[in-house]
């Protein structure tokens, strides 16, 4: 089986994840390689260790640059740290005063609160920076690439815990309303209302573009090992939990030679993987990729593996 169904027209954003070293990246790469072809294409890594550098072996950054030998796909790292020190800069002012008017807190504990991180928080800006770029359509197809599972699933859980912290700075806001209200007989919404307000419409449009399957799909990939099964297993119940759309899994590393002992013996092993793949995810699209000879650097070997994601091979 092949990949299926990435050049509709309304789906614009593809995710990849799974456990660590199983091939998100390589399949990422690659299947951007192949969107290409007929759109222009962003490749974004949410990866904290800078993985797309490797595999194209360009350097990539926190800067859009277009892919050497490529016509038509851009890549970029988004830097969850970044994004977030860049919205704890632009807003400093706007938390501090949130405390400020909204509690008992002595100037100690504020100091205290604002250190703290505000849970998601950097998930959500590297997310905000790719629905920004949605937002500005430059691209048909983006493509992003995410760091082992547990990263994938902070990055998915991020819009709703923080929904859950701007509902208790929305309450604690509240009784500073009331008590302004019931002092001057009205109240003006300020800087702090309008900061709340445009995150609360942040995780918003990060919650409808995820839950959209027409617009967005989660490709989970893995390989016939026993862990990588189970950790599958968990992320795609997480991803129905947050109604995130998975049709197809692409089952990486998969033995096909006969060649030599070692190959048969491996083979053999992976077999009941296999079937257990089969079995327990059994309603999605399954697209078995080889184990190559040699590690997947640089563009002939990435357009390789685009060949058997896409069944493109003579
Ligand atoms: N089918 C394959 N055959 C041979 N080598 C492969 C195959 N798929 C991936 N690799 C190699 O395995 C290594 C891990 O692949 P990759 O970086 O794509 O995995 P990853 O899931 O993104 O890893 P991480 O979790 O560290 O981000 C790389 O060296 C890559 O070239
Ligand atoms: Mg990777």
């Amino acid at each position: 089986m092949a990949l299926t169904g990435l050049e509709n027209s309304d789906l614009e954003l593809i995710i990849f994840g799974g456990k660590g070293g199983v091939g998100k990246t390589s399949c990422a790469i690659a299947t951007s390689l192949a969107l290409a072809g007929n759109y222009k294409t962003l490749l974004i890594s949410t990866d904290p260790a800078h993985s797309l550098s490797d595999g194209l072996e360009q350097q990539i950054g926190f800067n859009v640059v277009k892919v050497d030998g490529t016509d038509n796909l851009s890549a970029i790292e988004v830097v969850a740290d970044e994004a977030l020190s860049e919205f704890i800069t632009g807003y400093q002012a706007e938390l501090k005063k949130l405390f400020e008017t909204s509690t008992n807190l002595d100037n100690q504990d504020i100091e205290e609160m604002l250190s703290l991180s505000i849970p998601g928080i950097d998930e959500v800006m590297s997310f905000k920076t790719i629905i920004d770029f949605i937002e500005e359509g430059e691209y048909d197809k983006y493509v992003v690439d995410t760091a082992p599972t547990g990263h994938a699933l902070r990055l998915i859980s991020s819009p709703k815990l923080l929904d859950e912290w701007i509902k208790v700075a929305a309450r604690m806001r509240w009784k500073y309303r009331y008590m302004i209200t019931s002092f001057s007989g009205s109240y003006q919404p300020d800087e702090v209302d309008v900061l709340l307000l445009s995150l609360k419409k942040t995780v918003k449009r990060i919650e409808n573009i995820l839950r959209d399957g027409t617009r967005c799909e989660f490709i989970p990939v893995c390989i016939p090992e026993a862990m990588a099964i189970m950790e599958t297993g968990r992320l795609l119940s997480i991803l129905a939990n947050s109604e995130i759309i998975a049709r197809q899994i692409i089952v990486n590393n998969v033995m096909v030679s006969d060649g030599c002992d070692f190959c048969r013996r491996s083979k053999a092993g992976q077999l009941p993987y296999l079937t257990e793949i089969g079995e327990t995810f059994g309603s999605l699209n399954k697209v078995e990729v080889p184990r190559f000879p040699e590690e997947i650097k640089g563009l002939n070997a990435l357009n390789e593996l685009k060949r058997c994601l896409f069944n493109e091979l003579s």
